[in-house]
């Protein structure tokens, strides 16, 4: 496998129409509301657990993860949870800080025009740090180009990004993710802690969204 190829990460390809409901458990509130099972929980953790190993691999001290709420919130406390088996079980321990940023850009399955930096937007605790930024998703690449901005902002020694899935966009923007999860088509998804409008969050798995559910939930 070569360096680009490890860079997109697991490439779902286009005509992947996930695995049928039946086949796994998921709160039966959303029966309806669900397509298929795009990426099951047991397959999202074996991917997380070796992106820790690039992680540990790549940073020494001063490490600090910045954790891109709310979607973030799940992958950060398992990538953070396999960081700290992996430095238990060999001697490299990567002494792991967690801060927190609360962003907003979508409305329904749309990404809007602002960024939205809810709470504190002094990030001056990055200082001299090596920040890894830690996002659930990377869509258009707009929000992370203007986190990655406010972030350089306070002098960090260094900043990569992992993101738990990249989507496959016709003009995509230049990589901006250092470690990423999986590769996904355009197409909205929920679940392990991905919202729409709030709703799904308690799902496991990653799933891909019906248009009922589209309608159910739409403000
Ligand atoms: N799902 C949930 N949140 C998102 C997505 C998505 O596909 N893209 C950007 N934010
Ligand atoms: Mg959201």
């Amino acid at each position: 496998m070569d360096n680009a190829e490890m860079k997109r990460g697991i490439v779902i390809k286009d005509d992947w129409p996930g695995y049928s409901l039946e086949l796994f458990t998921y709160p039966e509130h959303y029966h309806e509301d669900i397509e298929s099972v795009y990426i099951p929980h047991g397959v999202i953790m074996d991917r997380v657990e070796r992106l820790a190993r690039y992680v540990m691999d790549d940073f020494e001290d001063n490490f600090m993860v910045l954790c891109v709420l709310k979607g973030g919130y799940k992958f950060c406390s398992d990538l953070v949870e396999f960081i700290k088996v992996l430095g238990r079980n060999s001697n490299k321990y990567l002494e792991t800080r967690v801060e927190f940023i609360r962003l907003k850009s979508y409305l329904n399955d749309q990404s809007t025009e602002e960024l939205h930096i809810i709470g504190s937007r002094d990030l001056s605790f990055l200082r001299g740090k090596s920040v890894l930024i830690v996002e659930a998703i990377v869509d258009t690449g707009k929000t992370m180009k203007a986190l990655l901005q406010h972030v350089e902002t306070f002098e960090p020694k260094m900043v990569k990004v992992a993101g738990l899935l990249v989507k496959r966009l016709p003009n995509m923007a230049e990589n901006l993710t250092d470690y990423v999860g999986f590769e996904i088509p355009n197409h909205f998804v929920v679940g392990y802690a991905l919202d729409y409008n709030e709703y799904f969050r308690d799902l496991n798995h990653i799933c891909v969204i019906s248009e009922t559910g589209k309608m159910k939930y739409k403000v």
